[in-house]
């Protein structure tokens, strides 16, 4: 799998970012933004649609112009010039690290990498071929928690140590699942490797080219955070009832993997490979319209324009393109996009999002499709230990309320006479 030199990277971000800010300028300006007044007013949809949950500095999705940002700076920059490291410690601590503190933040990341071996004697045990390897990652966290004898103290420095040492595990848990699932024995982390190096040498047990480290290092950092969203907002919900941060990292992976959020990476490329040939894209989106089938990897809650994400992984798979099989996949996804994008994108404002082509890169890289929302956690991990600490800075209990619409007073009746 030969991969572009990191500067031929380079120059492909360079040109997608200047395309987006191009085709974006005259969009609206973003909406809920600046200071809050609580309580506030806003127009509620089902599924919490605008409902607002707090004031934060983590990030921001800007749904009209399909920009985003982590911490101000925009992914565009972050791919071009930062590492999914630095962009993480941005996360969390609220600005970009000098570089002493990314120094010390890597090494600490490097010191926690490992997992207990225990865990994968207990991964061996239980039938995880079959099993999701989103079940198997929150399993493996739940197991980490019960080497960690912080997990009691819930303070924001304790749950801050606990965020970092996710952060350097995850990747770590994830390649071992992968290897268990395929019969091989896990392998432990290289401390002179990058992030998103050592993933992929765990991964596949040979250091990846500066080109792959490269790809994978923006796909990390394009999947770091996203404002509100569901597994985020998971994560928060049970943070704020003062658990612990291991638990509510479970509940995070637990609603990341739904196809309707970060298992759709898996689908896209399962629905490609169903649409099989060029000829076929139109016939099967005409079916899927007429059998009102959502098409994976498009819509989204708050872009109502291209994803910003999306701009950026597309041509990151054509990089794969010698490969006739990552070719064939991705001639089909544009065909697809055009026509989508052609008609729903007018009609409803459906565009592509973030899953539509990170799958075809991570097949690309030789990575099985059940691992690919997988890969997103591990990068997901980051904006939802910033927005858990964020929060816990000035708590206070999630509880949102349902319209009754059942009877009031029931007469009750004894069994007998029912
Ligand atoms: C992620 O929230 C985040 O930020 C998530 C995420 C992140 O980084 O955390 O960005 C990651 O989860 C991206 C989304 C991945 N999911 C998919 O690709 C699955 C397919 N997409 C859809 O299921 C849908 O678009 C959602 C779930 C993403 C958003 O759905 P909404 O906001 O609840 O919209 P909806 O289902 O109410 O649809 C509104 C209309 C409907 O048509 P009508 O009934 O009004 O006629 O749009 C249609 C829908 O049928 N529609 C689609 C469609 N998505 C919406 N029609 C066809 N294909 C689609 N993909």
């Amino acid at each position: 799998m030969s991969v572009l030199a990191p500067t031929q990277i380079d120059d492909i971000l360079a040109q997608v970012k200047k395309k987006a800010f191009e085709e974006t300028a005259n969009e609206p300006e973003p909406k809920l933004t600046g200071e809050v007044k609580w309580p506030v007013t806003a127009e509620i949809g089902r599924g919490l649609e605008n409902a607002v949950t707090n004031e934060t500095k983590v990030g921001y999705v800007n749904g009209a112009k399909g920009w985003l940002n982590y911490r101000g700076y925009d992914v565009f920059n972050l791919s071009q010039f930062s590492t999914f490291e630095e962009t993480s410690y941005a996360l969390l601590f609220g600005a970009m690290p000098t570089a002493q503190q990314l120094k010390e933040f890597n090494e600490k990341l490097a010191a926690n990498r490992k997992i207990p071996a225990k865990i994968i004697e207990i991964m061996k045990m239980y039938p995880i071929t079959e099993t999701h390897p989103m079940i198997s990652l929150s399993i493996g966290v739940s197991l980490l928690s019960t080497f960690d004898r912080t997990t009691e103290t819930l303070t924001v420095e304790a749950e801050t140590e606990v965020a970092i040492k996710l952060i350097a595990q995850m990747a770590t848990l994830a390649a071992a699942v992968a290897r268990i699932r395929s019969g091989k024995e896990p392998i432990e982390p290289d401390k002179d490797l990058s992030h998103a190096a050592n993933f992929l040498y765990m991964l596949n047990g040979k250091k990846p080219d500066k080109g792959a480290e490269r790809v994978m290092d923006i796909c990390l950092v394009l999947h770091a955070d996203h404002g509100m969203n569901a597994s985020t907002f998971a994560t928060m919900v049970t943070n704020s009832t003062l658990s612990d941060m291991y638990s509510s990292i479970v509940t995070g992976i637990g609603t990341l993997k739904g196809p309707l959020h970060g298992g759709a990476n898996e689908q896209v490329v399962y629905q490609l490979e169903e649409i099989g040939n060029l000829d076929n894209v139109e016939p099967w989106y005409r079916a899927s319209r007429e059998a009102k089938k959502k098409v994976m990897g498009f819509g989204h809650r708050v872009y109502k324009s291209y994803d910003p994400r999306a701009r950026i992984l597309g041509p990151l798979v054509d990089i794969f393109t010698a490969d006739p099989e990552i070719k064939r996949l991705y001639d089909i996804a544009n065909k697809l996009n055009e026509l989508v994008c052609a008609e729903l994108g007018k009609e409803k404002k459906i565009f592509p999002n973030v899953d539509f082509y990170s799958g075809l890169v991570y097949k690309a890289m030789g990575i099985e499709i059940p691992m690919f929302s997988v890969i997103f956690a591990v990068s997901r991990i980051s904006g939802w230990g910033g927005r858990v600490l964020e929060y816990l800075k000035d708590n206070r209990l999630f509880r949102p309320r349902a319209v009754y619409t059942g009877p009031m007073l029931a007469e009750y009746v004894p069994i007998e006479k029912r």
